[in-house]
């Protein structure tokens, strides 16, 4: 038998996390302590009152297909939230609701990119970024940030890398992986260069109402003229604001032509969106904030532990990021630490850091290279002080004892 797969998997690259991810899953089994810092979701529970609505749902008969692109009072309830928090007019026919944030994205992979166009990422990027460009065969373009800039994308920069190939340019802001996040001043100038040109500029908001300290959160939305709002297409869903991960309802919102489009292609991949989550979100969007509030108020605790408490170990440096709840470190002053299990010895690279970490000190954290930035690990706070405290004491100790 020939199992033949399709050549467009070819360019796809297993994730580089995966390794590090399977040993930590391993020692765990073993019994080891494993702390957590490679999540990507919220610890916390989905607020109470969204899982009662979707009993409530449930009982009512939300167990049927629904509209594909979602209910129209999902659709307008994400309209009137983004209207509200965006300040720019938006209609239900705007909106297409899909499972979760990454198939959104994947969505418009399909209805936008074609062979011969190119993508502009920034890296450090969030993984799927270039991988769904590479999979509907299009090309990423990856364009360097540097943690002086905040790991931002310099309008400048941009300005060089679109050509006439460029279909679309992809943001995320506040940031997986950096916590990075585009300030007004600095947002409206990527905008302005974004008008001149004849490209989609796709803002991925998910980690939206997660920013601390005094920072505004802007939509590139909000800062584009009523004519280049067209080309403004922005990504957001339930998972990270209001803890429901594993309830897979995100969306984009586009000019409701994009979205007849986007409608296409999922009436032929997943049809509807759980209807019960669909139901869920309606009363996450529409009800009481305050389980928002106080995850925002948990993180920015955290935050500042991990990010300061990373800072005392030495040979590591790590900015302040001003949302989503990652701190990305710089782990380049680690290489050369003497470790017998390195392939030289010595420790050298990204991946063998989180490795080092992981095997001594138990420590589950992201390389930098799964995102486009070696040098650097993805350390996620969305996991307990008591973890933060005790994952980063094993840290530095076993950095101590390598230093000798
Ligand atoms: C930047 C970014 N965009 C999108 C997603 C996908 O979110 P969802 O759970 O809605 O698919 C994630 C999840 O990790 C993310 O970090």
């Amino acid at each position: 038998m020939t199992t033949r797969l399709a050549q467009r998997l070819d360019v796809v690259k297993p994730s580089a996390t995966l390794a590090v991810s399977a040993r930590a899953a391993a020692l765990r089994a073993e019994g080891r302590t494993i702390y957590p810092f490679g999540v990507g979701e919220p610890d916390f529970d989905t607020p109470v009152h969204v899982r009662d609505a979707a009993k409530a749902a449930l009982d009512a008969g939300a167990t049927r297909y629904t509209a594909v692109s979602g209910t129209l009072e999902l659709r307008k309830a994400i309209a009137a939230q983004s209207t509200r928090t965006r300040g720019v007019p938006c209609k239900p026919d705007q909106v297409v609701v899909s499972v979760g944030a990454k198939h959104a994205l994947f969505n418009l992979a399909i209805a936008l990119y074609e062979p011969g166009d190119e993508v502009i990422i920034p890296a450090p990027y969030w993984v799927s970024y270039p991988e769904q460009v590479r999979l509907v065969g299009a090309t990423p373009v990856v364009i360097e940030t540097t943690e002086a800039d905040g790991f931002l994308l310099r309008p400048e920069a941009l300005a060089a890398a679109l050509t006439p190939k460029t279909k679309a340019v992809i943001l995320c802001t506040p940031s997986n992986p950096t916590g990075g996040a585009y300030p007004r001043e600095w947002l409206q100038k990527i905008v302005d260069v974004m008008a001149q040109h004849d490209a989609f500029l796709i803002v991925d908001e998910i980690y939206a109402s997660l920013v601390y300290d005094a920072f505004e959160q802007v939509s590139a939305l909000s800062l584009a003229s009523e004519a280049a709002r067209d080309r403004i297409i922005v990504i957001d869903g339930v998972s990270k604001t209001y803890a429901m991960t594993g309830w897979r309802i995100g969306w984009s919102i586009t000019t409701a032509a994009i979205a007849k489009a986007l409608d296409v292609v999922q009436s032929q991949s997943t049809t509807n969106p759980t209807a019960l989550a669909q139901a869920a979100t309606i009363v996450a969007l529409d009800g009481p904030q305050d389980s928002v509030r106080a995850m925002r108020d948990r993180f920015a605790t955290r935050r500042t532990l991990m990010v300061e408490t990373l800072r005392t170990i030495p040979g590591v440096t790590c900015r302040m990021p001003e949302g989503a709840f990652y701190a990305f470190a710089d782990v380049r002053g680690l290489y050369g630490l003497s470790w017998a299990k390195a392939r030289s010895g010595k420790l050298d690279g990204d991946l063998e850091v989180a490795t080092f970490l992981l095997e001594e000190a138990g420590c589950a954290a992201v390389p930098g290279s799964a995102f486009g930035a070696p040098g650097y690990l993805r350390f996620s706070y969305a996991t307990s002080e008591q973890n933060i405290e005790a994952g980063l004491a094993a840290a530095k100790a076993a950095v101590l004892k390598a230093r000798g």
